[in-house]
């Protein structure tokens, strides 16, 4: 007989309209868990929910901002409610900011890339750890970065410090929650083919073939590849992982 990776598994997904999370959406449906996506995107949610529903899966979009309280308190509430609880969450929704060093990045600019990046993981996993402690258990996965590993000097230093953080906030929940049957990880992915990473090119922060160098296997990886690895740690497959930070980054990070 087989078995879904996920089946049964009640997932939130953050950033859900494009991108990695829409990735994972589709894949975490298609190893059978019922899917809440979210985003600030509302026509990439519901129209992803809708494809996830038109292939039989269970899937709802709710529309949050991941750095307001109250959006992400009525989000794990929404889906607590429509699904009746919640197992896995992906806490993914993320910006690249401005480009710009250190010394000439705006106080505005660190702030909304800290806001999105980094509170907005600590507010998800906050209202979303309060649910799983009553049901047991559950499996949390983060997305950071390569640049949450080591040193990026692309000029996005707000974004190198929020996904530092994440890895941080990832390790510190992980021994607070062990005992209870929360597990926390974060992927780290590399450079992947994204809304975010084509305006990234577009804009020349970096030339695609300087990108793809960059990674020892010589290209930029895709979204599915990031999804494959969050479904493993949300997965009871997983269940001696926690405290986790996972490179998918083609061996960036191990240079
Ligand atoms: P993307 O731009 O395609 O998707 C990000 C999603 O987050 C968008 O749908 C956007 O609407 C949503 N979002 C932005 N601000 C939000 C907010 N305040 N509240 C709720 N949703 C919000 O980007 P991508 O590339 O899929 O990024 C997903 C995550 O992966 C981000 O955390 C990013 O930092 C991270 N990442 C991406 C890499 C890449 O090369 N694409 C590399 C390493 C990490």
């Amino acid at each position: 007989m087989r078995t879904e990776l996920l089946s049964g598994k009640i997932a939130l997904i953050t950033g859900a309209s494009t991108g990695i999370g829409q990735a994972t959406a589709l894949l975490f449906a298609s190893y059978g868990a019922r899917v809440a996506l979210s985003d600030v995107n509302v026509e990439g949610g519901e129209e992803t929910a809708e494809e996830i529903r038109a292939a039989g899966g269970s899937a709802a979009f709710f529309k949050a901002d991941v750095t307001q309280a109250g959006d992400v308190e009525a989000l794990v509430a929404a889906t607590v409610e429509r699904f009746g609880g919640l197992d896995c969450a992906f806490n993914n929704a993320g910006i690249d900011g401005e480009n710009a060093p250190t010394g000439e990045c705006t106080e505005e600019n660190w702030s909304r890339v800290i806001a999105v990046n980094l509170t907005g993981v600590f507010l998800c996993m906050k209202h979303e750890i309060r649910v799983m402690l009553e049901r047991g258990g559950g499996a949390i996965v983060n997305t950071a970065s390569a640049a949450g590993l080591v040193g990026v000097g692309l000029g996005v230093p707000a974004y190198v410090a929020a996904k530092h953080g994440v890895v941080g906030l990832t390790r510190a929940a992980a021994i607070e929650y062990a005992k209870q049957r929360i597990r926390v990880n974060a992927v780290c992915p590399g450079a992947i083919r994204t809304p975010m990473l084509d305006s990234a090119i577009k804009h020349g922060l970096i030339p695609e073939a300087a990108l793809a160098g960059m990674h020892p296997v010589g290209r930029i990886g895709e979204t599915r590849e990031v999804a494959e690895a969050a479904a493993w740690l949300c997965s009871d497959a997983s269940a001696f992982v926690t405290g986790h930070a996972m490179a998918v980054d083609g061996g960036w990070t191990a240079v």
